[in-house]
């Protein structure tokens, strides 16, 4: 039995596997439309979600297997006082297999060493939210067409960001990847990301703070909210929440084929207008996230048809 903490969980290969079993989920989803018949999936989201919880629901139903779950931690026995680890001792025994959001870092860890169903990770707290991960991959791989050679702009909040987090980790292990990181001096990328991920792999990227100036030489521009829900002080959220703005005029100065991606939702970081761009991909990048899920279930559940 396999969990789902980090996008590093999984091998390049395995990896390139599930973006591969996606592609033909997308190519023919009715050969996939019953193989999770009889198998359960458990959503217990303790933390707000639209996409991750209900595309891993529409995912499930898809695969013909049921849903069931909790949206949040008020509408479960969290609410009075039960852990985490019980928690998941007993929804081991109502479901196959369970994908678990919580604010804490490293919930989801905990409840995996006293689960015997597969949990992945929804997004714990500021650290990690690989299936975003994989759905930000198959993205770049279905609509780009390769995963290597990126210049990959990320703007926005980077220091609470779990999803920048997810994405420059997996992003590293692909040749002649570089990164422009866009943010505002206080939401810069943390220090162990620096040291321990980009200096370590001698991977190369600058950090500046006027958007406009980069924009040119981008192959991907990954969006970012301000998190309201990260700070602690709302005076430093309401300073920086608008520090970044991407609109018609700013999408003038990007290549034609440079891609806007947001795991969203978003708030006011990038204007209605640029959704009619055919370079802003967001709305189709949520929509891979069903596809992305469904292979990710298939292959913890052990249940990918034969070819
Ligand atoms: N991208 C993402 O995690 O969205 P939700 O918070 O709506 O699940």
């Amino acid at each position: 039995m396999r969990h789902l903490m980090n996008a590093l969980d999984l091998s390049v290969e395995e990896t390139e596997n599930l973006i591969s079993l996606a592609e033909s989920i997308i190519e023919n989803p009715e050969r996939f439309s019953d193989v999770c018949r009889g198998k359960k999936l458990a959503t217990c989201f303790y933390e707000p979600s639209t996409r991750t919880r209900l595309s891993f629901e529409s995912a499930m139903l898809n695969l013909g297997g049921q849903v069931l779950g909790f949206s949040s931690a008020d509408s479960s026995s969290a609410a009075k006082g039960e852990s985490v680890s019980d928690t998941i001792r007993v929804i081991s025994g109502y479901a196959d297999i369970c994908a678990m959001r919580h604010p804490k870092e490293g919930a989801p860890y905990v409840a995996s060493l006293h689960s015997s169903i597969p949990v992945i990770n929804a997004g714990d707290g500021g650290h990690n939210h690989p299936t975003q991960t994989l759905t930000d991959l198959l993205t770049i791989k279905n609509l780009k067409g390769r995963l290597d050679n990126l210049t990959v702009g990320l703007c926005g909040d980077l220091k609470f960001g779990r999803t920048v987090h997810s994405l420059i980790d997996a992003m590293v292990r692909y040749p002649n990847v570089r990164f422009v990181m866009i943010s505002p001096p206080e939401l810069k990328i943390p220090e162990y990301l620096r040291k321990d991920t980009l200096d370590a792999r001698g991977i190369e990227y600058k950090e500046v703070n006027v958007l406009e100036d980069v924009l040119p030489e981008l192959d991907l521009l990954y969006m970012t909210r301000v998190q309201r829900e990260r700070f602690f002080n709302e005076e430093d959220y309401i300073r920086l929440k608008d520090s970044f703005i991407l609109d018609a005029r700013k999408m003038r100065l990007a290549p034609e084929d440079m891609l806007v991606l947001h795991p969203l939702p978003r708030v006011n970081e990038i204007a209605t207008e640029v959704d009619d761009d055919p370079r802003a991909v967001y709305f189709k990048q949520a929509k891979y996230g069903v596809y992305i899920r469904m292979a990710l279930i298939m292959t913890l559940l052990e249940v990918i048809p034969e070819c």
